[in-house]
């Protein structure tokens, strides 16, 4: 399963960063003229994903649509390569941690992450998707009709300095696509139509990212992810939540942001992600000053110092919910047939 490319040349490989559903991450350098180098994260494609032309013909076109997506809110792709049978991803590193993991360290010493960073970290990424969701073909003016389709924790990264960057974007979506293939997104964020294989838009990923604000407040998660895998789609497909994990002391308009990103009904969601990005703004700086990307990397430090300040490692985050459930479209439509749907 462990797949370490070898690129001499251009490319060197120095530590593997972690193992994903698609392939590995890897840190690595890529090597220029002179002894120039720079540092990159590399993303392979198992080779399970490689060896299936519809999914690679669906990769590559994805790829080439996301390649110009440049804001500081969005990993950026440098390139798509190819190695022996299979392509890899290089990508702008990221040193910094994950949605996931940062959460995750908050419940392990029992605190809880700020309202206001929480509100902030959710009005970057809201950025940089209203940015994604928002392209246009420069060609024919048209819409790219970009989503990204898994908008969850774990693709959600948070660098030294405390920028949020969303990663991943157009990956699921392919996986979405490829005919016979899967059902990409991990279940406890997907939106209800995409739970149900439905053709989805950006607005699916308002609904992940509501998903992701709760988790961020509450450090739990809105849908039941210890209940077996066909029940957690169940619910997802009915817009199952249990709101009650929610604060009761939660600010009345974070409570109507939260209800219109969960709303089954697409279109009662937000309309446009960057009056969605506008109105978490507006909760942060109504004041005249909030949260800026200083804040949240201080408070980094202060919570992680031997990770974020001069030190070593912090400790290894242990990964509890990484439900990342990749359903075939037949279990999806079994599902559907057992519930005469
Ligand atoms: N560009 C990057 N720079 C630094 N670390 C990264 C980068 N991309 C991913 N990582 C790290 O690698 C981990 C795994 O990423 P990867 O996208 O392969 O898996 P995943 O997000 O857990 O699952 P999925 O395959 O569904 O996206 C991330 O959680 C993050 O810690
Ligand atoms: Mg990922």
């Amino acid at each position: 399963m462990r797949q370490i490319i070898e690129v001499p040349d251009r490319y060197r490989i120095v530590e593997l960063v972690a193992e994903g559903g698609m392939g590995a991450v890897y840190r690595a350098q890529k090597l220029g003229a002179a002894g120039f180098e720079k540092t990159v994260a590399i993303k392979t494609l198992l080779p399970k994903f490689s060896r299936d032309p519809a999914f690679v013909d669906g990769f590559i076109g994805e790829a080439k649509l996301v390649a110009n997506l440049i804001h500081e809110n969005i990993v950026q792709i440098y390139n798509l390569e190819r190695w022996g049978e299979g392509y890899f991803f290089v990508l702008e590193f990221v040193d910094g941690i994950s949605l996931y993991d940062f959460i995750e360290f908050h419940r392990r010493i029992g605190r809880m992450l700020p309202l206001n960073l929480a509100v902030f970290i959710t009005a970057r990424v809201a950025r940089g998707l209203a940015y994604a969701h928002s392209r246009r073909s420069a060609d024919s003016g048209e819409a790219l009709g970009i989503v990204h389709c898994d908008v969850c924790p774990h693709n959600i990264l948070i660098n030294s300095e405390g920028v949020p960057k969303i990663t991943d974007f157009g990956i699921a979506r392919v996986t979405n696509r490829a005919p016979g293939g899967k059902v990409a997104g991990k279940l406890a964020f997907v939106a209800p139509e995409q739970a149900r294989g439905e053709t989805v838009d950006f607005r699916a990923d308002l609904y992940s990212l509501g998903i992701v604000l709760a988790y961020l407040i509450t450090g739990r998660m809105l849908r039941n992810i210890k209940l077996p895998v066909t029940e957690i789609l169940e619910n997802a497909k009915r817009n199952v939540l249990e709101r009650g994990i929610l604060p009761a002391d939660l600010p009345p308009e974070m409570k109507t942001i939260l209800e219109r990103l969960l709303a089954t009904d697409p279109a009662d969601r937000y309309s446009d992600t960057s009056a969605l990005a506008r109105d978490l703004e507006y909760f942060i700086y109504k004041e005249g000053y909030g949260p800026t990307i200083v804040t949240l990397a201080n408070y980094m430090k202060e919570l992680m110092p031997g990770r974020f300040g001069a030190g070593s490692h912090g400790p290894e985050v242990v990964d509890e919910f990484d439900r990342t459930v990749v359903l075939d479209r037949t279990a999806i439509l079994d599902a559907k047939a057992q519930n005469g749907k």
